[in-house]
């Protein structure tokens, strides 16, 4: 039986929750989610934190950039209020946080490093070190829009997946994946056409699309058989999976 295809919750379950926190990660898991997608940032004294942009003024009540803020100065700041008040409690978590609550857990991991516009030096070694802490390898996917990235990855770690990340029309993705150590493909929505999912298929390597929040999106992935979607709705993406299997 050719396996099912998985479902990640983008940034959690970031449709009902506020992106990129425990409330968001948990209520994924909770809804039956495969695995999570997160986005990591390093803070000023070096600790990876999940947050997805450079900046905290979008989703806290702070201001400034992540990487002139010192994890302490990040913890004091509400990154849940934006969404609604009922998230007054929630905070940036720390990657630390989220892999000491996934060790409990069945769930994958995708862990997307934001290196394309802060290159944040080091940051590769200092999340592939808390995996390894965590005896976490074998469920974690590393990616990132930046492949010079991947390629640190891949030179400091042999064998832990990484993916490339690509918005438009890459020539031949698999082949160009090897070249930088990547064994998977994390495209836009809108490059998931069915020649590029049949051809990566005859090529053995696996397309996770994102960000897939659209029923009928949904259901055409299923059918083709991707490796797994990311959506921010995962709790209505195992419905339609459920539909569709029925
Ligand atoms: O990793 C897939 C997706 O999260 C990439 O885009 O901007 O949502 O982090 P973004
Ligand atoms: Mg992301």
């Amino acid at each position: 039986m050719t396996q099912q295809t998985l479902i990640f919750a983008h940034r959690g379950a970031s449709g009902t929750y506020p992106e990129n926190t425990m409330d968001a990660y948990k209520a994924a898991a909770e809804a039956g989610a495969d695995g999570l997608e997160v986005d990591v940032q390093l803070s000023k004294d070096g600790v990876p934190v999940l947050i997805h942009d450079e900046t905290v003024n979008r989703t806290t009540n702070g201001e400034g950039w992540v990487k002139d803020l010192t994890y302490e100065e990040l913890q004091t700041m509400d990154a849940g209020s934006w969404f609604h008040d009922d998230f007054s409690h929630a905070t940036i978590p720390s990657l630390e946080e989220l892999l000491i609550w996934l060790r409990g857990q069945s769930l994958y991991l995708n862990i997307e490093l934001k290196t394309g516009i802060v290159h944040y030096p080091g940051i590769e070694n200092a999340v592939i070190k808390l995996i390894k802490q965590y005896d976490l390898i074998d469920r974690v996917i590393l990616s990132s829009f930046n492949h010079y990235s991947l390629v640190t990855v891949r030179q400091l770690h042999p064998t832990i997946e990484t993916a490339i990340l690509f918005m438009e029309g890459l020539y031949e993705p698999w082949d160009y994946a090897k070249t930088v150590g990547a064994q998977s493909l994390h495209c836009s929505l809108p490059v998931a056409v069915p020649k590029l999912l049949m051809a990566a298929a005859e090529a053995d390597t696996p397309v996770r699309p994102f960000t897939v929040n659209e029923r009928s999106h949904m259901k055409a992935l299923f059918q083709a058989k991707c490796a797994a979607i990311m959506t921010d709705w995962p709790e209505q993406a195992l419905q339609v999976r459920e539909e569709i299997t029925k």
